[in-house]
């Protein structure tokens, strides 16, 4: 940084905010709050698409400063973090990794279940003593919780000491954000209900250099009815293709080995196009021609999975043959009034059609117990099914009603008991068909992608298969993002114990 920027830099101390009373004159501190009802409407107008950059104004903001990340939440929000923790690096900041020393702390929010929410509101409550003692000290609650109208309500009411608050579609505009903030004697609340725009070139910090995440769509228009995402995330936008493919093949040649294609329905991708008919398996079908070893995508919505996509994973290499694919409920009636937009016939039926041209395939998926009236029968429904598909695992939830979804309005006669009991019976199902699957693997030769050491033991490797089981094994720490070949000893209840046979750094 230069002498100009660092003076620059030095009129927006976040010091100035306290001493230069003057300052709110000059500033009007920025109050734009969410609309669910905004949040909802899905307008014509076409997506534009626009580069990031930082204005000049703002560089050498962070000099001399710490940021400190706390996310909550999906894939997406991990994703939403590191490119977060680009723009504070381009802006200066240094990461660390406590909240004790850092200067600027952000929650990266997740709004899908009620626990999720509580969590961040309890430590809001933590880091008000923190703030009290540091008054200089910004705080902002960023993310999915910020789309929502009672959250921000709430947050000015019972926690005014939050210096910002900003939305999932005012990422970019951090760098703006910070600067009102260190002006401003006022909470800035910037969150756009109604998002537009794909912005390219974000800078990213990711959190390894063996695996990554790439975005290739934004949003979800499926309005499934107890779902907060159509609200917090807007209306589908997808990437275009060779923004990915770009992005894609500098990873391959940064040396990352393992990409994860990211959107809340990645099946719907390519659907808003107006210029082109391209969806996820014209996608998928150009990146597995780059040289990196392994590529995944989530979330697949079951509706939107088509024949085309079936036929390019087929075609196997570094496309793996792990699908997840939230079924949420066994009984059709109840996937009605879900609006999931498919019956149980339908959803077996395209898992029969994934089996037939992969028939070692993985599929793992998400269930919500519980949701509003679900029957015994219909609960029963869901283990069946669970059987029958023979799923690898799965996430189970219990229904959490969310403020301003349709579901969250129907009256529901399940006791909260009888929910617990079905989640209870439905996680033994799923522990049991688990370890039952992983037992299958003693004696097995796989192929580990290394990431580091075991968490529980700094002398044993730890790494992935190509169906995301976890493995651990002996091996000097030089195959370290690598993959290497593993027997298989002994299944465990969620983890594999092994051998490591050979290296195998092979790519494709
Ligand atoms: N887009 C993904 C889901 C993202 S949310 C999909 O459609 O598959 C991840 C999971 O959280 C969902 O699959 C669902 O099982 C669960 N979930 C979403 N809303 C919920 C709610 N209100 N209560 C309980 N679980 C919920
Ligand atoms: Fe939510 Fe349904 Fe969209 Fe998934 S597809 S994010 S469950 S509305
Ligand atoms: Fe949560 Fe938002 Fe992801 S609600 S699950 S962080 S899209």
């Amino acid at each position: 940084m230069n002498e100009k920027q660092r003076q620059e830099s030095s009129q927006v101390n976040p010091a100035d905010k306290k001493s230069e009373k003057d300052y709110s004159q000059y500033f009007q501190a920025v109050y734009m709050p969410p609309s669910l009802k905004d949040a909802k409407k899905r307008g014509k107008e076409e997506v534009k698409y626009d580069d990031f950059g930082i204005p000049e104004e703002f560089r050498g903001m962070g000099q001399g400063r710490k940021f400190y990340i706390r996310t909550y939440g999906c894939q997406m929000n991990e994703h939403d973090t590191e490119v977060m923790a680009g723009i504070f690096m381009a802006l200066g900041y240094e990461p660390t990794d406590g909240v004790e020393d850092a200067d600027v702390i952000l929650l990266n929010t997740c709004a899908i279940r009620e626990n999720a929410e509580n969590k961040v509101f309890g430590e809001l409550g933590h880091l008000k003593t923190l703030k009290k003692g540091r008054p200089d000290l910004l705080l902002g609650v960023c993310g999915c919780m910020s789309q929502e109208e009672s959250v921000v309500n709430r947050i000015l009411k019972v926690h005014p000491f939050v210096d910002m608050i900003f939305g999932t579609h005012n990422i970019h505009r951090l760098p703006n954000i910070l600067n009102e903030a260190y002006l401003s004697k006022e909470m800035v609340v910037e969150v756009w209900s109604k998002e537009g725009d794909v912005i390219e070139n974000l800078p990213k910090v990711r959190k390894g250099d063996i695996k990554a995440w790439v975005n290739i769509m934004y949003g979800c228009d499926k309005f499934c009815t107890y779902c907060i995402v159509p609200y917090t995330r807007g209306k589908e936008r997808s990437r275009r293709p060779e923004d990915i493919i770009q992005e894609v093949r500098h990873l391959a040649a940064q040396g990352y080995k393992e990409i994860t294609l990211l959107g809340q329905n990645v099946n719907a991708y390519g659907k808003d196009f107006e210029d082109m008919t391209y969806g996820l398996g014209d996608l998928m079908d150009e990146i597995r021609k780059i040289d990196i070893p392994r590529i995944r995508f989530t979330t697949s919505h079951p509706r939107d999975f088509d024949d085309r996509l079936i036929e390019v994973l087929a075609k196997g290499g570094n496309l793996l043959d792990h699908i997840h694919l939230p079924v949420q409920s066994g009984s059709s009636e109840v996937l009605k009034l879900m609006a999931r937009k498919y019956s149980r016939e339908h959803y077996l039926e395209l898992v029969r059609k994934i089996k037939e041209v992969m028939p070692n395939a993985s599929l793992t998926t998400d269930i919500i117990v519980g949701f509003p009236n679900e029957t015994d029968e219909q609960f029963e429904e869901t283990l069946s099914l669970y059987r029958e598909v023979g799923f690898d695992s799965a996430y189970t939830f219990i229904y959490s009603p969310r403020e301003g979804t349709p579901a969250a309005k129907m009256q529901d006669n399940v006791p909260m008991e009888v929910k617990k009991e079905r989640l209870q019976r439905l996680n033994k199902l799923v522990n049991d068909t688990s370890a039952q699957k992983l037992k299958e693997y003693e004696g097995k030769v796989v192929e580990v992608l290394v990431e580091g050491e075991s968490k529980n033991n700094p002398d044993v490797l730890a790494g992935y298969t190509e169906k995301s089981k976890l493995v651990n094994f002996r091996a000097p720490k030089s195959v370290i993002g690598k993959i290497v070949k593993v027997k298989i000893k002994k299944a465990k209840t969620w983890t594999l114990d092994g051998e490591m046979v050979e290296e195998a750094v092979e790519v494709k």
